[in-house]
């Protein structure tokens, strides 16, 4: 994966420089790391889906990556949900949106249906939400079953940060689970992936788990983009807890 994202980063570093940027100088109140946004951007860069669903933006700091990548790629369209509107009170969303973006405001658990009536199911799913074991829970059986037969592309945040542990309850016990390991969400979702004969690509580049695969990106990454990382607001800036993996990826053989 290592291989693949520096061919990444060699295609597309311009457009994410200007996205980092971008995120930077509004100042968005981002709760994600660099590393994992930077991946993040590559991907829709690459994949170039159609429509992506970010679960959820909060005041929109992944929104911004999100849209930048849509707009680099002249293609596409994103609905973020949420239960307020953050994204309508940060200028740099506003300045992207170019009429790609739409706020869809609520519970998602309420409101997820009627987007999936109206436009589909996404091929690129951001989830950044209520971080537990019930959301965990909702997403294996209410929202993936929806992507049966679409190859989806799948980012979640949080599952490795080795200070958080579930919304529910905050803390996290390190002498019983340690940093390397999953938080709530996180074990809900790597049990249901193991079992899982159509997903693919399980990935991070999470500093707790994999610190060398970790510090080999970051050289790879550095070399190309020509400076360092530059900075996380709340985590460690170095955390990157996301979870990157696919979805019904046999259907790449019939595309
Ligand atoms: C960790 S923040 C998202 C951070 C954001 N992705 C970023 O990059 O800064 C989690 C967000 O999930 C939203 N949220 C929590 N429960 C939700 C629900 N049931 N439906 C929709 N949004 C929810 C919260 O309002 C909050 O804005």
């Amino acid at each position: 994966m290592v291989d693949h994202f520096s061919e990444l980063y060699g295609a597309y570093s311009d457009g994410l420089r200007a996205a980092k940027r971008l995120a930077m100088r509004c100042n968005s109140k981002g709760l994600s790391g660099d590393i994992e946004m930077e991946l993040t951007y590559l991907r829709i860069r690459h994949q170039k889906p159609e429509l992506v669903w970010e679960i959820s933006p909060n005041w929109g700091y992944s929104t911004i990556f999100l849209l930048s990548a849509l707009k680099d790629n002249k293609a596409g369209q994103l609905i973020s949900f949420d239960t307020w509107d953050g994204p309508g009170q940060n200028d740099c969303v506003q300045q992207l949106t170019q009429g790609r973006h739409q706020m869809v405001v609520g519970d998602i658990k309420d409101t997820y249906a009627s987007q999936v009536d109206l436009q589909g199911v996404p091929d690129y799913l951001f989830l950044d939400s209520y971080h537990s074991h019930g959301f965990g829970t909702w997403y294996i059986q209410t929202l993936f079953p929806l992507f049966q037969g679409k190859h989806v592309f799948v980012g979640l945040h949080d599952v490795y940060n080795p200070g958080f542990w579930s919304d529910d309850n905050f803390e996290r016990d390190l002498t019983i689970y340690p940093e390397w390991m999953p938080n709530e969400e996180g074990m809900v979702i790597l049990d249901w992936l193991v079992y899982n004969d159509h997903a693919c690509h399980v990935f991070t580049a999470a500093k707790s788990r994999w610190p060398d695969t970790y510090k080999h990106l970051v050289t790879m990454r550095n070399s190309v983009m020509g400076d360092d990382v530059e900075r996380d607001y709340v985590l460690p800036y170095d955390a990157n807890p996301t979870l990157f993996f696919e979805l019904n990826c046999q259907s790449m053989l019939t595309d």
